[in-house]
């Protein structure tokens, strides 16, 4: 019954099963066993340039979301990823060809905010990195900083933003997964799709698919 779902799920991810997104995709539990040494993963981390188009899997969906800003201590809820004053101010948004999603890191799940492909608008000017399957949106809601004036509360916004990315990047290392940390999106569409308060500011975002292999 298990793999019936799962493999349902990737049906709906790859959008062959129907049109319409899922309202929450269930992720997989984290395989902390999986990848290569941190120094291996520092030794191999790079930005590409070069998208593969082909969906990824639920396990690698999973353990990106996971390794990116999920939460590794339930006894306290704190996450992968630090966070200043530990406000978890980051929201990851999950771009996916047939919707845009919220990570919620307690149910380690995704949540549907948005049916319908929006990789462009995350893409910007730089219109290839709509061709990567997945695009990790940081979103940073400054008002869950119980301290600080706002360039301050900015600030750290871009520091736990980064930190995020480079989670990802680590993760995208390890696994020989192509991804590149990027400013470059079109933030007052993304700021409608996503219907954002004031208080919240799209910081960074990181295109993420498999290593493309080219014939050369
Ligand atoms: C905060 C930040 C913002 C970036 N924004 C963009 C961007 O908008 N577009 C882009 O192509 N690369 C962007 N990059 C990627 C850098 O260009 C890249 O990291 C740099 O060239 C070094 O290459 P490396 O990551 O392979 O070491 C950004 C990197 C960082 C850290």
């Amino acid at each position: 019954m298990k793999k019936l779902i799962i493999c349902l799920e990737l049906l709906f991810l790859t959008g062959m099963l129907s049109a319409q997104a899922p309202k929450f995709i269930r992720l997989l539990p984290p395989n902390t066993d999986r990848g290569i040494s941190v120094m291996k993963a520092l030794s191999l981390r790079s930005s590409t340039t070069d998208w593969d188009t082909a969906g990824l899997i639920l396990q690698d969906l999973s353990d990106l979301a996971w390794s990116a800003n999920g939460m590794n201590r339930r006894e306290t809820g704190k996450r992968t990823a630090p966070s200043a004053l530990n406000a978890q101010d980051i929201d990851l948004y999950i771009l996916l060809k047939s919707g845009i999603y919220i990570y919620d890191a307690a149910e380690h799940l995704l949540n549907l905010v948005a049916e319908g492909d929006f990789r462009d608008l995350a893409a910007g000017s730089q219109p290839e990195a709509a061709q990567a399957p997945v695009i990790c949106l940081m979103v940073s809601d400054i008002s869950r900083f119980n301290a600080g004036e706002e360039d301050q509360r900015l600030e750290w916004a871009a520091i736990d933003a980064g930190t995020v990315s480079q989670n990802i990047a680590l993760f995208c290392a390890s696994e020989g997964f192509a991804t590149r940390p990027r400013v470059t999106m079109d933030k007052g569409n993304l700021r409608k799709i996503l219907k954002l308060k004031d208080s919240q500011y799209l910081i960074l975002n990181n295109p993420v698919s498999y290593n493309k292999v080219t014939d050369n």
